[in-house]
């Protein structure tokens, strides 16, 4: 099978690392791609945002399977343009991707089919929705309604701080995403993701993962991308894992369904476990970075079936194995994100990978030959363990053989379980 992978992060490194590994695979071509997909793929200088450009060459190298990874291009309804060209493609339609897209168009498709979330409201104008907020009280969440790179969203503790969330959005700190706000109930308990695939009417559970989305040690400072991951995701018992499936997953597959809008691709579910089971805190529609990094170190299974299958609506006919063991991943960022930082900065040495554990690229490129940082989230180290505790001391010592000055991470990624493990 000839593949086409669309991304550049630490996710579709991880992607292209697992889809390489496969007996099926005869071409794998990645567009942008960074340097460290360069060893499991053939870079392809491709416009992403060109639909035209990515068919004429998908259909030049006879392209039989596309995998979108990131969200940006599948809002913008690429999955629908190649399989228009009819070429297979993991990745939902435009109209499917609204899940992430609008939280609006979310938190609506939950109240029709009775999907356990923050009871919310909808406003198009910041006097209503102030209104709202006085009459709930706080603590209460803020959120623009569309795509805001991740930080959309504000947890107010107070009033006053819900009120000025409310002006920032409708005063253009997330540009178009914020021309209409959510208002939602807070849900107290402890965060999990849930990663599901759906071919449009089945369902193949993946795994749990918990991520870090704070910048600083002990969940502190500004929120990120996320700073790092691991799973299993404790919380996530197989009752939990049973729960959301019925409750949450399986509702949404049969409710998109039924509204025209067939899902298929994968659930990244946002799960708080409340005192009253699973609530969905949000949907996305492509693999988590860096979720999507633990999750493939632990697949046993061959991903390519897996994903095409997905694609082509025979997911009733494959299976996902996993490791038991735990996966933990470190971010390696440039010094100064999430805000501002300096770019092509030189990373001296990356330490060979092992049996368990690997480095993957983020935000690298070449420059003069030479082996430079380009985004905020550079480097992704990834490692197995009996447990958290070993995975995460693996992972940091591989991250300590990094040669890279302007680099930094948090130091306890994995905190939580590994306080549960020691008790
Ligand atoms: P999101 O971008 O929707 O994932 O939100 C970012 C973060 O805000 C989530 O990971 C949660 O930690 C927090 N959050 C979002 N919605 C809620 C909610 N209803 N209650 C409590 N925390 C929330
Ligand atoms: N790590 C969170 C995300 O991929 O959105």
């Amino acid at each position: 099978m000839k593949v086409l992978l669309i991304g550049s992060g630490g996710r579709e490194h991880a992607l292209a690392w697992k889809i390489a590994q496969s007996p099926l695979i005869d071409a794998l071509y990645a567009a942008p791609g960074n340097p460290g997909i360069a060893d499991h793929a053939t870079l392809v200088s491709l416009d992403v945002e060109d639909h035209a450009a990515v068919i004429a060459f998908a259909k030049e190298k006879a392209i039989d399977f596309v995998v979108i990874g990131p969200e940006a291009p599948l809002v913008a309804g690429l999955a629908d343009d190649l399989r228009a060209a009819g070429i297979a493609t993991f990745g939902p339609s435009k109209a499917a991707a609204q899940l992430e897209g609008s939280k609006g168009f979310t938190k609506d498709l939950c109240a029709r089919y009775d999907i356990p979330t923050g009871a919310y409201q909808r406003f198009k104008s910041a006097e209503p929705a102030k209104d709202y907020v006085r009459a709930q009280g706080a603590p209460i969440v803020i959120k623009a309604d569309g795509l805001a790179a991740g930080k959309g969203v504000t947890v107010a503790m107070t009033e006053a701080e819900a009120l000025a969330a409310i002006d920032d959005c409708f005063d253009g700190a997330f540009g178009a995403a914020g021309t209409e706000v959510v208002v939602e109930a807070f849900l107290d308990g402890e965060e999990a993701s849930f990663f599901c695939l759906s071919d449009g009417k089945t369902a193949l559970a993946l795994a749990t993962a918990q991520d870090h989305k704070r910048v600083g040690d002990g969940d502190t400072g500004p929120n990120t991308g996320g700073m790092g991951a691991y799973s299993p995701a404790p919380v996530m018992t197989p009752d939990m894992v049973e729960r959301t499936m019925k409750e949450i997953i399986e509702p949404t597959i049969s409710g998109m369904a039924k509204d025209g809008n067939p899902f298929s691709g994968v659930f990244f579910a946002g799960l708080m476990i409340t005192a009253k089971g699973p609530e969905l805190i949000e949907y996305n529609v492509r693999f988590g970075d860096p979720e999507c990094q633990v999750l493939m170190m632990r697949l046993k299974s061959d991903l390519l079936p897996i994903l095409y299958a997905t694609a082509t609506g025979t997911l009733d006919k494959v299976q996902a194995e996993w490791r038991d063991d735990a996966a933990l991943t470190v971010v390696l960022a440039s010094k100064g994100y999430p805000g501002a930082y300096d770019k092509y900065t030189p990373i001296a040495h990356i330490p060979e990978a092992s049996e368990e554990a690997k480095v993957f690229h983020a935000g690298t490129a070449l420059k003069d030959g030479k082996l430079v940082a380009t985004g905020g989230r550079v480097l992704n180290v990834t490692a197995f363990g009996r447990n958290v505790t070993e995975a995460q001391a693996r992972a940091y010592a591989l991250a300590d053989k990094v040669e890279w000055e302007n680099g930094f991470c948090r130091r306890d990624i994995g905190w939580q379980a590994i306080a549960r493990e020691k008790a």
